[in-house]
């Protein structure tokens, strides 16, 4: 009895510290972000791209309404994710033309709406590719050379949380023109090892705490549900989803291998699996609806389609795991960061 007793205070001792580092804000200087338009805080802006949604009703539940350029009702995870650090409750986007490089210190995002692992991903939506964001984070660690000197520079690149979060749309827009050159596996093997090779030339950059996020079932989202479910049933895109659980499955023992390769941490983060659950069981985590969008008629609604001529957004987005037909809500990706983050943060503190 007594001993059982010494192991929970043990295990709530432990339980203890581990927040108590979650929340200590000086052992990760820095929150630095590549990928696609689920961390994307406004860097597609100033593009000549469609890919954009700098306009309302994109940004109705931000902070004082503003639509900044996030594919969202409010925050995206590179925002979440750097609340949870202690950084900031916003992450700027790199090509916000107003950032001082006071701004630069506690990281960016270098993250562009319609990007992918695959170059002509980018090029098809004149979006930042992947690899151009390195160049960037580049010209990033020089201009903190610059104004904060060496020692400051190194620190970030010894100690910030970077992330990777791509292929959605590889996987959803680009295998079509593609399939000439591949089928289904050997395209998402391709995708899975240029993530691979993402993760090299960062780690080559300094990069020294790297997660890279898995694919989503983007089988599941309604744009998808909508064209390739069927008129009534709207069910998933399964081949699409299978896809995903293919880069996955190649992706994540790759990561293993690299992590124990490379000085460092290089983790894979799992979100496959929660954002299935949540769309299967929307109600179990608080939410009503899974397979429509907030904005419009929830159907394909998406960037320039989603805006505030439609009469038909909904006007509790809390209540949605979709916010347009392809990008989760606010309170959807606050789910996911709260279930998956912490764990994955406490491996690179
Ligand atoms: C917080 O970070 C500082 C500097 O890295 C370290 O000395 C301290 O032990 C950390 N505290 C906790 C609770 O982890
Ligand atoms: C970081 O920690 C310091 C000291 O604990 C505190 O003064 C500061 O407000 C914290 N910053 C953030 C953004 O939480
Ligand atoms: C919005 O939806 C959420 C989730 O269903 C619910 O908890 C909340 O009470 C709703 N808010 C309003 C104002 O209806």
């Amino acid at each position: 009895m007594k001993l059982q007793m010494l192991w929970l205070a043990l295990v709530l001792l432990a339980v203890e510290t581990n927040a108590a580092k979650q929340i200590n804000n000086t052992s990760i200087p820095a929150l630095i972000v590549f990928g696609d338009s689920i961390m994307d805080t406004g860097n597609n802006n100033n593009l000549p791209t469609i890919m954009k949604c700098n306009f309302p009703p994109y940004g109705k539940d931000f902070p004082g309404g503003s639509a900044t350029g996030r594919f969202s009702d409010g925050r995206v995870p590179s925002d979440l994710i750097a609340e949870k650090l202690g950084l900031a409750k916003t992450l700027p986007a790199y090509m916000n033309p107003n950032l001082k490089p006071n701004d630069l210190l506690k990281g960016v995002t270098f993250a562009s709406g319609g990007t992918g692992y695959d170059p002509l991903t980018a090029q098809m939506m004149s979006v930042i590719s992947v690899w151009d964001q390195l160049t960037y984070f580049k010209e990033y660690i020089s201009k903190i050379k610059q104004h904060f000197g060496e020692e400051k520079a190194q620190n970030i690149l010894d100690h910030s949380f970077f992330l990777v979060v791509s292929s959605s749309n590889d996987l959803a827009h680009t295998y079509l023109p593609r399939a000439h050159r591949y089928d289904r596996t050997s395209y998402a093997n391709f995708l899975a090892d240029s993530a691979v090779k993402f993760v090299r030339e960062l780690h080559k950059l300094g990069a020294r705490k790297i997660g890279v996020f898995s694919a989503v079932p983007v089988g599941c989202v309604p744009l998808q549900r909508t064209v390739f479910g069927g008129l009534l049933t709207r069910r998933c895109n399964e081949p699409l989803n299978n896809m995903a659980k293919q880069f996955n499955s190649r992706l994540s023992p790759a990561l293993d291998s690299l992590d124990k390769e490379l000085d460092g941490v290089i983790l894979y983060i799992d979100v496959y699996d929660t954002l299935y659950d949540m769309i299967q069981n929307p109600k179990k985590y608080g939410f009503e609806v899974a397979n429509r969008g907030c904005c419009g008629t929830g159907l394909v609604a998406i960037s320039y389609m989603c805006n505030s001529l439609n009469p038909f957004t909904c006007t509790n987005s809390s209540a949605y795991i979709f916010w347009d037909s392809y990008h989760p809500t606010e309170r959807a990706y606050q789910v996911i960061v709260d279930t998956l983050l912490d764990k994955f943060i406490s491996k690179v503190l």
